[in-house]
């Protein structure tokens, strides 16, 4: 059962998500995702605050250094559908793979334990689910991933 909402955004991030996944598939070839170590699993990052994105280069060679990347907030809903990146806002853009982590300033949005911080250049990669602290508490929270198994 498919029970998320269809709005002319999550049909707009179902676009993304394609785009983002075929270059998973070529990682390979000349696309390079930098893994990030920052956030990690069980942080909280009170709305508002200045919080580091940290990412490593480790198997990335030096001629992907120079690749321009944008840092995205997305979350997870109970059904781990969509990332539900707010791409409209990204939280940094600009910076160069080698920085190594740029900081940001964490946005007020509701609470909720499955943000994710996506990393994009020629590609993405999804940071572990984290938490903000935020003015309100989401409607929806994400179960444990093995709890929703099997659920379809
Ligand atoms: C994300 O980074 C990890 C660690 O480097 C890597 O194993 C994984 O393949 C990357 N994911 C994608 C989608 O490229
Ligand atoms: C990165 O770009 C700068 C100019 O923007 C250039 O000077 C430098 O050689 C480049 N580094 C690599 C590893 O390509
Ligand atoms: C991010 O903030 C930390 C702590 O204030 C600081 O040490 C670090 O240099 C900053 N990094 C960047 C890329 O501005």
């Amino acid at each position: 059962m498919f029970s998320h909402i269809t709005t002319l955004s999550t049909l707009f991030l179902a676009a993304l998500s394609v785009v983002n996944a075929v270059p998973m598939k070529r990682a390979k070839l000349d696309v390079w995702n930098p893994e990030i170590v920052s956030p990690t699993a069980g942080d909280v990052w009170p709305a508002g605050s200045i919080q580091t994105v940290a990412w490593n280069l480790d198997g990335i060679p030096e001629s992907a250094h120079n690749t321009s990347g944008t840092i995205y907030l997305g979350f997870w809903e109970a059904d781990r559908d969509s990332e539900n990146l707010d791409i409209q806002h990204p939280l940094a853009k600009g910076f160069k793979y080698g920085d190594l982590q740029v900081n940001i300033t964490v946005p007020n949005v509701p609470t909720r334990e499955s943000y994710i911080i996506v990393l994009t250049g020629d590609s993405g990669n999804v940071s572990d689910d984290f938490t903000i602290t935020g003015t309100s508490t989401s409607s929806a929270d994400v179960a444990d991933p093995a709890e929703t198994d099997g659920d379809e």
